[in-house]
Parts: C-alpha cells; structure tokens; sequence
C-alpha cells in the first residue's frame, strides 16, 4: 500500500526546493536512501564502484536493467533514473529508443539518463518524442574519458562555450534535467541561471538546481578515488572494518555463536 506518490519527471520539476538525488544500484541502498531523496539514479558508476571496473566503459545494458529492477523495487517515493551504457546508444537515435524502451519496460524507471550534448541533441529528442523522458549529462563525461584524457574538471578557457552550447542543445532537445558534472563552478552557475530545466551538479555549483553524488563516495564507504567534489558525510568504511575484526575475533575466539544464537540449548520444552 503506498500512501506517497512517486516523483515523476514533471513533479522533480516543479519542486520548489533543490532536487536531492544520489546513486543507488541494490535494494537494501534503494529503501534507506528512498524517505530522503527526490531522485535515485541508478548510475553505470556502478561498474566501479560495484564491480570494481577501472571505468564504466564495459557497463552493459543487462546490468543496468538487473540493477534498475533492484532499485525500483526498495524506493517508493523518489523517481528512478536508469543510465544508458556505454555503445548501447551512440550509434544512432534507434539504438538508442531500443535500448532505452527496454531498460523502462525491464525495470518501471521513470527516465533514462545519458552522456552527450549537441552531438546526442537528435537523440534525446527522438526519445522524447516517444515518451521516455530524458536526463542529459554534460560537462565531464565518465563515457568519453579517453577522449577527456582521465577523469578531471573540465570547462576551462574555450572548453566553456562548448558546455555552454551543449547545455542549450539539450534543453532544445527536450530533455527535463540536465546533469553538471565536474565542471568549473562558473560555468555550471551560467548554465544554471540560462537554462529553465534543472541542472542537477556533481562538482558543480551551488546555483545547480539539485545535486548528486555517488552514495558509496559520500558515507565513506569506496575508498579507491574520492575527488575533490565529494563531501564524506560518514564513515562507513571504518565501521565495517570493525565490525568484521570484532566478527573475526568472536568466531576465531568461539564466543560466537554464544547460547542464546543456538537452538536447543537453552530453550526449556
Ligand atoms: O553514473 C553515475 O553515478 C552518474 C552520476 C554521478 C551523475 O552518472
Ligand atoms: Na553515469
């Protein structure tokens, strides 16, 4: 019985308060993250963060589809965004609605987002014109990294005017929201204050219309690579860690399971 309605894309867009989104990619995530976040996106970082890929190049629509399942199943109130993989989309506007219209139809996500400005303006418009709402992704593309040359802040000198006219291009496309990510804050505070949809940051600005971050990176819990842009709002790591030692030392000590974790030494019948 659901007593909240789900944000859909057009209820994030009228939200009077800044959009409050982070990635989720399992269930249990999904549930504690849903009473707090207007937006859960189920992000190809996924390939690194869970499968311990060195990028999300080799993400596959399969697994975002598994994981887009997992997600939409623990939330009830946020709207499920669903990342199109890499190479499942960029050949050309079909491409793109096949892959995309069976994601939404696999997992009940509300949108799809993907990586690209004026050169995937066609295709967020032909998928928006077929009814599946889109969220582009502008600014550092984790997709195009090779072609960034790594991972780093980009919109510096001429880089500007390029993420500047990919931010319209988008929006002319029709897309609802538009990710920021790693881009200098000058730049993202432009787009945010030209464009009417939001702009939704991850190392952005402040003047986005909502903000993202990878859930693992903010409690502290994917040690590998923390940029600049992420805030560590727990610890989570540290945690584990003792809990698993104090685990360790109980079965290693035989304290555990103790008499009260066994069945049938001390009930009385
Ligand atoms: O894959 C992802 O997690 C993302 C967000 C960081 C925006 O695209
Ligand atoms: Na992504």
């Amino acid at each position: 019985h659901q007593t909240t309605r789900r944000h859909t894309p057009r209820s994030l867009v009228t939200l009077q308060t800044p959009i409050v989104a982070l990635t989720a990619y399992t269930t249990p995530m999904a549930r504690l993250l849903d009473p707090h976040c207007d937006l859960l996106l189920v992000g190809d970082s996924l390939g690194m963060v869970v499968y311990g890929m060195d990028s999300t190049l080799a993400v596959t629509p399969e697994m975002m589809a598994a994981h887009g399942q997992a997600v939409v199943r623990g939330s009830q109130k946020a709207c499920v965004a669903v990342d199109l993989p890499f190479g499942s989309y960029q050949e050309s506007p079909q491409q793109a609605f096949r892959v995309a219209a069976d994601i939404m139809a696999r997992t009940g996500a509300g949108c799809v987002k993907l990586e690209g400005g004026r050169e995937m303006a066609d295709t967020i418009a032909f998928l928006v014109q077929r009814g599946i709402p889109v969220i582009g992704h502008i600014g550092l593309k984790p997709q195009a990294v090779h072609a960034h040359g790594g991972f780093r802040t980009v919109g510096r000198g001429a880089e500007a005017t390029q993420i500047m006219e990919d931010a319209v291009a988008v929006e002319q496309a029709g897309a609802f929201a538009v990710v920021i990510e790693s881009t200098m804050e000058p730049v993202a505070r432009a787009i945010s204050e030209k464009l009417s949809i939001p702009t939704i940051g991850i190392g952005a600005s402040p003047a986005c219309g909502g903000q993202v971050l990878v859930t693992e990176d903010m409690l502290g819990l994917f040690p590998d690579f923390t940029p600049r842009f992420v805030r560590r709002f727990a610890n989570l790591g540290q945690e584990v860690d003792r809990a698993v030692a104090a685990y360790a030392q109980a079965v290693r000590s035989h304290s555990f399971p103790g008499p009260e974790e066994c069945v049938g030494l001390t009930e009385t019948p």
